[in-house]
């Protein structure tokens, strides 16, 4: 349709290979509520005439509704939709839809609305994931478990404290699409090609209609920009990253050797030939995909990195690194929040874990501490305490008086004396006087828990209001088209 100066027809190879319209499918229906916003501020700003604004908006109802055919020779949605407008309110009228605006603005445009509503869905999702941390946190607030640093049993700690630290995880996550929402949120439309339009066009007039909350001002920029794509996948890439540790915890923990965690038979596959395997398949899916969602962001920062100014056919192909990256991260939230909510914690094997290893050890060199031992000092004695205990397969409250004496080389202390503390250091206790602010102690998860409740609140209903804003702007939208279309008929 565009090819007035161009000889002959595009070749079936080269239409395929120019052609965006495989990934457009996803964009169609922003692509129609952008030409109808457009039409509207034209027939608002005496542009076109009512009769003309009737009859594309007729159009236009009508190609809403249908399955718009792939097999076309349009080279992309909104060079299709242009050409079913013309079909269908004739030449007259169709052809003055594409007035002041360029293919370069529309899909802007069209690319920040979607990505708009994925990026509330993703904030509904994240909020949702992490209210379910929040709730197993309080159930778990009791089960003791060690904490491992390189793998080995590092300090003793709580279930409710590792819960806690991916919630805050993903908060930081759901904060940064929060954030990208509002530059993802303005209006590119009315930037024309790449320096605007001597047309009397109104572009705050789309945006408002459109429900965003500004212009991307400068047309240069409106039409060349892909940062908030950038932006937006490279805050997936980190979510994603987020997810797949969980996930990697979680499938060590499912193994018979740790057995910390059991997951629900419905995330788990068996296999084609081992009666006896439990495979946590959706856990290692959430990896593989996290490797995808970084190898979409290094395509679309690549494709950016060497263009000119202005809208490049490159661009085009940004839009195929979008959409699975928004299916997988919203996906992977789905499947995480359920499965968290299904997963059963094995106290037993946790404890197991506790009282067979010595991950009480600092606790008891903090008991030296506070007996006014130097901290050097207190690391030594029960350094070498373990030390024996290790050698003979014993755990430090096993330990007998005369082996307990032999640590104690300057009378720092009483050999009873510390074997009283061992005694007296038990994971219980420990955790109950565990001060500091953010620590596995008792006490903190509590005042944690209520702190992240409150911020799950304000999250989401920061959240909801966004997708009611917009929800609100696209009604009223509907409204005035359905009101010219059935005043002009
Ligand atoms: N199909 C193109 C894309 O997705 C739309 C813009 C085409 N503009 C142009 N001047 N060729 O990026």
């Amino acid at each position: 349709m565009y090819r007035s100066r161009l000889d002959g027809k595009l070749d079936d190879i080269t239409l395929e290979f120019l052609s965006s319209i495989s990934d457009d499918s996803v964009i169609a229906q922003y692509d129609i509520l952008g030409s109808q916003a457009h039409t509207l501020m034209l027939l608002e700003n005496k542009i076109i005439n009512k009769q003309d604004a009737a009859k594309i908006l007729n159009a236009l109802e009508k190609i809403k509704k249908e399955n718009i055919s792939e097999e076309s020779d349009a080279e992309d949605v909104h060079e299709l939709i242009e050409s079913l407008v013309i079909k269908k309110a004739g030449k007259e009228a169709g052809g003055k839809m594409h007035t002041a605006r360029s293919r370069n603005d529309q899909v802007a445009l069209d690319i920040r609305m979607k990505i708009r509503d994925d990026i509330n869905m993703v904030c509904f999702c994240l909020n949702q994931t992490i209210e379910t941390l929040i709730d197993l946190a309080g159930k778990n607030h009791e089960v003791i478990m060690p904490l491992y640093t390189h793998m080995q049993q590092a300090q003793v700690g709580l279930f409710s404290h590792f819960l806690l630290a991916y919630a805050d995880a993903l908060f930081r996550d759901l904060d940064r699409f929060y954030v990208a929402y509002g530059r993802v949120n303005e209006s590119p439309l009315g930037a024309g090609p790449v320096g605007g339009t001597s047309i009397p066009i109104d572009r705050q007039s789309t945006a408002k209609m459109l429900g965003f909350k500004g212009l991307v001002e400068n047309s240069i920029d409106a039409t060349t920009s892909r940062d908030f794509v950038a932006e937006y996948i490279g805050n997936a890439a980190i979510l994603m990253t987020n997810l797949s540790r969980m996930a990697e915890d979680f499938v060590i923990w499912s193994t018979s050797e740790f057995s910390f965690v059991e997951l629900s038979d419905k995330f788990t596959s068996s296999s084609s030939v081992m009666p006896q395997k439990k495979n946590p398949d959706v856990l290692e899916l959430i990896r593989g995909k996290t490797a995808q969602v970084i190898g979409y962001h290094m395509a679309v920062l690549s494709n950016l990195k060497g263009l000119p100014s202005g809208y490049n056919r490159d661009l085009q192909q940004v839009k195929a690194s979008i959409w699975p990256t928004s299916k997988i991260i919203i996906s992977s939230l789905l499947v995480v929040n359920s499965l968290l909510k299904t997963m059963e914690v094995n106290e037993k094997k946790l404890r197991q874990a506790i009282d067979s290893g010595y991950s009480i050890s600092l606790d008891i060199a903090e008991a030296l501490v506070r007996k006014g031992i130097p901290f050097r000092n207190a690391h030594k004695i029960v350094g070498n305490l373990v030390q024996i205990a290790s050698n003979s397969k014993k755990s430090l409250s096993t330990l007998p008086l005369e082996e307990i004496k032999t640590v104690i080389h300057d009378n720092e202390i009483e050999a009873k004396e510390l074997h009283k503390i061992i005694q007296s250091t038990t994971p219980e206790y420990s955790l109950e006087i565990r001060k500091s602010q953010g620590s596995a102690g008792k006490h903190e998860q509590q005042r944690m828990i209520e702190n992240r409740k409150r911020k799950v609140e304000a999250y989401m209903t920061g959240t909801n209001k966004r997708t009611n804003e917009v929800r609100a702007s696209l009604e009223i939208l509907n409204n005035s088209v359905m009101s010219l279309i059935k005043n002009t008929s």
